[in-house]
């Protein structure tokens, strides 16, 4: 089997993966979720694993913190292991009221302040998004699951600490929904290949109140949301 810099695959990856900030939480998912997992990734502990979901192969692994090392990850899983259905879950800060700690968001688009896609040397500006086939059959499970959705334009910043005092009220001025930190990357990465790409979060915090969750209380809602994404494997 090929490997890269930061895979060295010890068993097969499917064409759908789900991608979790924390390799952790991509070992979780696999023992909790998926039927006869196996490891196939070990390097640099960024643990990834495939296994079923009702029947359907589907592949999971940890994405690291930010656009940089999502991005890696997804090119090689795209262009090298043959994945063509990208799909982070992770969490994110609410930035607009109405917003709550446990909704979900899905990401139509991602604004961010990277220069990632300047290597595309685009005569313009490019507004990375979310595959809509993949956002209208998760907001349709959700509905049906009684699961409150925001869909709509998020940021993916490279700061999670920044110096500009204003950075987060000029982004919430813009409508902006949430930030978080890898989608726009994800988005780039698969549209230039022409896979399919999806970014939803459960709401950690909120930069509006500032209430936070708690780590027992992200579990609830994380699941919730497993719910929602591990289907995807299937359309
Ligand atoms: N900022 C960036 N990323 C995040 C946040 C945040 O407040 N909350 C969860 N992911």
């Amino acid at each position: 089997m090929k490997t890269t810099p930061h895979i060295d695959p010890q068993a097969p990856i499917a064409p759908t993966i789900l991608l979790p900030g924390d390799p952790l939480r991509a070992q979780f998912i696999a023992e909790t979720y998926l039927d006869d997992a196996q490891q196939f990734n070990s390097v640099r502990n960024m643990l990834g694993f495939t296994g079923t979901y009702q029947g359907t192969p589907v592949s999971v692994m940890g994405s690291g913190m930010g656009i940089p090392s999502i991005s890696l990850y997804a090119w090689e899983l795209i262009h090298v292991f043959g994945c063509t259905k990208l799909i982070r879950i992770g969490t994110c800060g609410a930035m607009q009221e109405g917003i709550n700690l446990y909704d979900v968001v899905i990401a139509q688009a991602a604004c961010s302040n990277s220069a990632f896609m300047d290597q595309y040397d685009l005569p313009g500006t490019y507004a990375p998004i979310g595959s809509y086939r993949l956002i209208e059959a998760v907001r349709e499970r959700a509905k049906a699951a009684g699961v409150t959705t925001h869909v709509g334009n998020i940021l993916s910043s490279d700061t999670f600490y920044n110096a500009i005092p204003d950075f987060n009220e000029r982004w919430q001025k813009m409508g902006i929904m949430a930030v978080e930190m890898e989608s726009a990357g994800l988005y780039a990465t698969a549209a230039h290949a022409g896979v399919e790409a999806l970014g939803m979060f459960t709401v950690s915090d909120s930069l509006v109140t500032g209430e936070a969750t708690t780590a027992a209380e992200r579990q609830t809602a994380f699941t919730q949301m497993m719910e929602l994404a591990l289907p995807l494997a299937q359309i």
